[in-house]
């Protein structure tokens, strides 16, 4: 079964066609993102209105490159996928109305894909053999080694531990197939990349931070123990997450800590070593807080005899290296089979709408023509 794939849910414009075969295998055979990074640079922030636009501008050449790059014409096309929600409400709508069009001319089914989810299935993404091998799927990346186990089937990933991890989000779910989906804990603040984005900045990093922090805090000679900050765990059974008293905690250790609203004005500007220690600290804090929930949510099911399989991850932050390590570390310690994606499908992207599209319409989920585009996540 081949499928398009449309995203255009924030500030990138992403197609693809991918190959769904049996045993839960699925294979990109193209995917490409047309990033409007620049577009938005100088507001240091997506501005909607612009990106609606750049969307409508860039849906239709992405789409024919997509399909080129696949070698695939639109006649031979089984379904149209789309990313329907989360997002900005202009730029959702430009590719839900991309996709009924084809899928009305085609007269193909049309599937609704949840952004959020769909960045769960990023890792079970196969690459197309006939592809180069700068685009092998890099599952075992990360200082991580080779542990991570080969789960091609889909009987060996459910129930699954989805972890998700991006500049908006931060969620852990209970997978009981693609389709039947939790949501066990999300953060109640800040997403763990808005975190990095923001102390990025604070180091005086530039944009995009999260990558430039990692980087900083993978330096030789990093002290990841300089600086102990908080790892929120909210209750000792919450499985939820907080990141805004680690992003304090990291500002008065920049800037100093105030006294009646005032920062201390003799504080001086910060060493390369310190920004470098504060960078992995960071890091260190952020990934302890991440694998401590999850450690929380293996446990609780084991504990009600519901235990997991498999942990699916995925979103922006999945490319951060101290995390690729600590979850190819965890994973194995639980008897969990991990699915990391490769660094090319953990930013947004169109192949893991198609991905878990394809697996909706399979369990009979196909979407009508009054599919909406809705600004809210669905779980
Ligand atoms: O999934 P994504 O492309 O977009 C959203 O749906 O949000 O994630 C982007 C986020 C940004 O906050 C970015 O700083 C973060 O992922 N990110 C990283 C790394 N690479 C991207 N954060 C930490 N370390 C990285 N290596
Ligand atoms: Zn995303």
């Amino acid at each position: 079964m081949l499928l398009l794939a449309l995203e255009t849910s924030c500030d990138e414009t992403a197609a693809s066609v991918v190959r769904h075969e049996g045993a839960g295998r699925c294979t990109v055979l193209s995917s490409v993102v047309a990033s409007q990074h620049e577009l938005h640079a100088e507001y240091a922030g997506v501005v909607p209105e612009l990106a609606s636009r750049a969307h409508v501008e860039a849906v239709l050449p992405t789409i024919r490159e997509a399909l080129t790059e696949a070698g695939i014409g639109l006649g031979m096309i089984d379904g149209i996928a789309v990313g329907n929600r989360p997002g900005l409400i202009g730029s959702l709508l430009v590719g839900v109305a991309a996709a009924k069009s084809l899928a009305w001319s085609l007269r193909k089914p049309l599937i609704g894909v949840d952004h959020v989810l769909a960045h769960l299935y990023s890792g079970v993404l196969q690459e197309d053999e006939r592809q180069d091998g700068n685009k092998r799927p890099d599952r075992t990346s990360g200082s991580a080694g080779a542990q991570t186990r080969e789960l091609n089937a889909q009987h060996d990933l459910f129930p699954a531990l989805g972890l998700v991890v991006s500049g908006g989000h931060t969620a852990i779910y209970r997978l009981q197939s693609w389709s039947e989906v939790s949501r066990v804990g999300s953060t109640i603040d800040d997403a763990m990349g808005e975190a990095y984005d923001k102390v990025a900045t604070l180091l005086g990093l530039p944009h995009p931070g999260g990558p430039n922090l990692d980087r900083l805090a993978s330096n030789q000679g990093a002290n990841d123990k300089a600086h102990d900050f908080p790892i929120s765990r909210l209750s000792p059974t919450s499985l939820d997450f907080s990141f805004s008293g680690l992003k304090t905690a990291v500002l008065y250790a920049v800037r100093g800590v105030p006294v009646d609203g005032k920062y201390p004005p003799d504080k001086l500007a910060l060493t390369a070593q310190e920004r470098v220690d504060l960078a992995a600290s960071f890091q260190r804090a952020t990934c302890k807080a991440l694998t401590i929930k999850l450690e929380r949510a293996i446990s609780a099911a084991r504990d009600q005899g519901t235990p997991y399989r498999s942990l699916l991850t995925g979103g922006g932050v999945t490319a951060n290296s101290r995390l690729r390590s600590e979850l190819a570390a965890l994973a194995p310690r639980h008897g969990l089979g991990l699915l990391l994606p490769a660094m090319r499908y953990c930013m947004d992207n169109a192949a893991m709408i198609g991905g878990l599209g394809g697996e909706l319409l399979k369990s009979g989920q196909a979407s009508d023509m009054g599919l909406q585009a809705i600004p809210t996540a669905s779980r």
